[in-house]
């Protein structure tokens, strides 16, 4: 089941997943969590927390739109190839429709890369190198 949630209930697994279990709940928190029109979601696997991604409104370089960035993006190891995120990131599409974005943008892992463009993702930007993380490039989707 799909579930708008607080910030502070994504923090474990994007410590988990995202940073190596190394960090604070609190340094996994992104500058742009709270701010208006920034939200949540996650997948549960009945009671337990299986897939999170997060929604900032941010546009993306140059492009003048309504753009959201995808942040957060992670299921937890056992719930993996499932579906979970999947149907998690296209529930945010939906949603962000309604909001009137214009489009989604990310920087992605070049490690999840074939996720996203099943989801439909174009690449925009040359790959680029995230320190200890890892190679990445900018990914993008129109929403309307
Ligand atoms: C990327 C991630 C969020 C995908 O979540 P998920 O719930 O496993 O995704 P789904 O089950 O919806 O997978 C959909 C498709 O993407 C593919 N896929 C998923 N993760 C992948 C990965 N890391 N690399 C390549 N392909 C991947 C699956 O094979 C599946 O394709 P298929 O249906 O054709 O077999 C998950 O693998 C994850 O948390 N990875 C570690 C953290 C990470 O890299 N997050 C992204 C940061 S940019």
């Amino acid at each position: 089941m799909i579930r708008f949630v607080n910030v502070e209930d994504t923090l474990p697994i994007r410590n988990n997943i995202l940073r190596g279990g190394k960090l604070s709940l609190d340094e996994c928190r992104f500058p742009n969590d709270k701010i208006p029109g920034a939200f949540h979601l996650g997948y549960y696997e009945g009671d337990e927390l299986a897939c999170i991604a997060s929604f900032h409104p941010k546009k993306y370089g140059e492009f003048n739109d309504a753009g959201y960035q995808l942040r957060g993006m992670a299921t937890i190891e056992k719930y993996r190839g499932k579906g979970f995120g999947n149907q998690l990131l296209n529930f945010g599409i939906v949603y962000l429709r309604g909001q009137k974005a214009n489009y989604l943008w990310c920087n992605a892992r070049k490690k999840a890369l074939q996720f996203y463009l099943n989801m439909g993702f174009e690449i925009i930007s040359p790959e680029f190198e995230v320190p200890v993380i890892g190679p990445h490039y900018v990914l993008y989707v129109k929403i309307q």
